[in-house]
């Protein structure tokens, strides 16, 4: 193909994002989340968003049998906790820090933007799945968004 994984990963890196937790009820009725940076808008009317999770990750079950999820917008600083949901040896989410939404979906705290979400489909995506979520319920916070580049978690300007 004329490049290697390692090209296609690092040209992805210069897609500038903003940086999310998703998270959603095991079947034990525990919450669990997952930092991601594969979300995006879909549609206006039905107010439609997606992100891809990886086949592999441990969450996969959780993710894909859960009528109901919430992606959560991370905010400037809020580096460690990208850092923890994406460690695959972490400890569940301190409860002090989650609350349910109106959903019943698990809201992180210190996010700047909650979207809590019906499943809406589930899509082929290789060696990921892209889950939509319609869009039951959204908050937001007048903060300044975490911005993952090159690897590397950022700030704006
Ligand atoms: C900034 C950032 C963005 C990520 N985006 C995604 C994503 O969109 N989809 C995904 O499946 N994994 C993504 N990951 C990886 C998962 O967060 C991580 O690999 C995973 O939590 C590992 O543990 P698991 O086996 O419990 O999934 C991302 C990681 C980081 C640090």
């Amino acid at each position: 193909m004329g490049f290697t994984p390692r090209d296609f990963r690092d040209c992805l890196g210069l897609f500038a994002t903003g940086v999310a937790v998703a998270t959603c009820l095991d079947s034990r009725g525990e919450p669990i989340g997952l930092t991601i940076n594969s979300f995006s808008s879909v549609s206006l009317e039905p107010p439609l968003v997606l992100w891809c999770l990886d086949r592999a990750s441990a969450t996969y079950g959780a993710f894909t049998s859960a009528d109901i999820f919430a992606v959560n917008i991370l905010a400037e600083g809020c580096h460690e906790t990208a850092r923890h949901f994406s460690d695959p040896c972490r400890e569940a989410p301190d409860p002090g820090t989650i609350r349910p939404g109106r959903s019943g979906a698990p809201l992180l705290d210190e996010a700047m933007a909650h979207l809590e979400c019906a499943r809406h489909a589930i899509h082929d995506g290789g060696d990921h799945v892209i889950l939509v979520g319609r869009v039951l319920a959204i908050e937001t916070a007048p903060k300044r968004p975490l911005v993952y580049f090159r690897g590397t978690f950022d700030r704006l300007g």
